[in-house]
């Protein structure tokens, strides 16, 4: 196996916490510099920063809201010319706001697609025109846009949905420049967003085949088979990583 990172850079969204700092730190052990964006947890972004670095690898952590396009856009600019290039993207950042439909603002419908969304395709937009073959555009879905079992979940699965068609889309697209896009689905997954040991995890845990919550790690390991070279020839798929959820 040759899975080996070493000469890459990577930018991850929403990298300082959960799932976003497993790959982060994944990808840095696999040999990448690495980029990471938070929102308002500068500490815990300067965290990973410092692991990333203590295994010898440059990382940066830059604060920019994933729903500000504009914002986004320099941070995928700035990344390529600090660290100097920009071979893989992981669209992570996530909003998740869940809620009967009646009860939904608008405000809530329209950041929803604004992080969810828009982020990834306008990140992936400003990462094109930097990222060389066998460049790589992770981005992380979730499985309740293929299985959706507890109500309250419309405006977080349509926008967990649309980024199947963006990811394959953008693979049929950028696959003659060798570069893939896939889509990776957790399922649950034990972080602040959603802790393993929360109110509904027996339940949750019940749909698994596994029968219980993954890691960040656990998620990091698919974003880096991915990212690697061994994942060259896997492109606009989509891949649960969600202990059997959706089986
Ligand atoms: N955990 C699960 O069970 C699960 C399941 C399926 C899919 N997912 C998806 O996996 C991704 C990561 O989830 P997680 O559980 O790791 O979340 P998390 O523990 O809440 O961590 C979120 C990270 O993203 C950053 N962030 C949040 N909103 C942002 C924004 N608008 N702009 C820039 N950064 C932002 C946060 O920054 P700060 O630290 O500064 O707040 C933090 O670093 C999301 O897309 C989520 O939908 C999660």
């Amino acid at each position: 196996m040759n899975n080996a990172l070493d000469g890459k850079v990577a930018l991850v969204t929403g990298g300082g916490r959960g799932i976003g700092a497993a790959v982060a730190l994944r990808l840095a052990q696999d040999g990448a510099d690495v980029a990471l964006t938070f929102q308002r947890n500068q500490q815990r972004a300067d965290d990973v920063v410092e692991q990333i670095k203590r295994a010898g690898r440059r990382a940066i952590a830059i604060r920019a809201d994933s729903a500000d396009p504009a914002a986004l856009t320099a941070v995928v600019d700035r990344v390529a010319g600090e660290l100097g290039r920009l071979d893989i993207l992981v669209n992570n950042a996530g909003a998740f706001l869940l809620g009967p439909l009646e009860q939904l603002s608008l405000e809530e419908f329209e950041q929803t697609i604004a992080v969810n969304v828009r982020a990834p395709f306008v990140a992936s937009q400003a990462a094109i025109s930097h990222m060389p073959a066998g460049g790589r555009i992770i981005n992380i879905g979730s499985n309740v846009a293929e299985r959706t079992v507890f109500p309250g979940f419309s405006l977080y699965a349509m926008s967990k949905t649309a980024l199947i068609g963006l990811t394959k889309a953008l693979g049929r697209e950028l696959g003659p420049r060798a570069i893939t896009v896939n889509l990776v689905n957790p399922g649950a997954t034990d972080t602040e967003l959603n802790p393993a040991d929360g109110p509904n995890a027996g339940t949750v845990n019940g749909f698994t085949a596994l029968g219980h919550y993954a890691a960040p790690a656990d998620v990091a390991a698919a974003v880096a088979f991915l990212a690697g070279a061994d994942g060259r020839y896997i492109t606009g798929a989509t891949v649960n990583v969600d202990g059997g959820f959706t089986i």
